[in-house]
């Protein structure tokens, strides 16, 4: 059975994974109003994950006797002043995002739960290559700088990593 203050923080952890997906939505919508065609799918897909790092909370906490609850969420901004704006927005959620994901494990190791640190540690991963795909974006949007070709370079290779399932799936070869 998990402890109350860990069920309180991992409760916490599901609304973040849920109002990331919902930002992520958020910033695909408005790419594709834009035309940038391969950041919106790369960022549609990344919603997707969001979903999925959400769902595997909920099943955790709930196969582990606590009560996974939804929550309410802010509504996302819906207009960001050019791509690499958004995506500098992204790399910045992540790492807060990193820094909630700790705040867990560190709950974990107080409350002497190793199952759930271990649960944790998957996540915990999973930051680090999220933080780095955004970086290796972030760095290619400041080579390009004004150049229109360049951007249009860095949308084609965006569309080709949203094909190869987002962050998770070797950020060498997708950036
Ligand atoms: Fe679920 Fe992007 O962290």
């Amino acid at each position: 059975m998990i402890t109350n203050k860990l069920q309180e923080v991992l409760n916490n952890q599901i609304k973040n994974e849920e109002h990331s997906s919902r930002i992520y939505l958020a910033m695909a919508s408005w790419c594709e109003t834009k035309g940038y065609e391969g950041a919106a799918e790369f960022l549609y897909a990344q919603a997707d994950e969001e979903k999925m790092h959400m769902l595997k909370l909920i099943h955790y906490l709930n196969d582990r006797g606590g009560h996974a609850q939804m929550q309410a969420l802010d509504a996302p901004k819906k207009e960001w002043d050019g791509l690499k704006k958004l995506f500098e927005e992204v790399l910045a959620h992540e790492e807060f995002i990193t820094g909630e994901i700790n705040k867990c494990y560190e709950t974990a190791l107080n409350e002497k739960d190793y199952n759930t640190a271990q649960f944790l540690q998957w996540y915990v991963e999973e930051q680090v290559e999220e933080e780095s795909t955004m970086n290796s974006i972030i760095d290619k949007m400041n080579l390009a700088g004004d150049s229109k070709g360049g951007l249009l370079q860095i949308d084609m290779a965006l569309k080709k990593m949203a094909g190869g399932g987002g962050s998770s799936s070797g950020t060498e070869e997708k950036a």
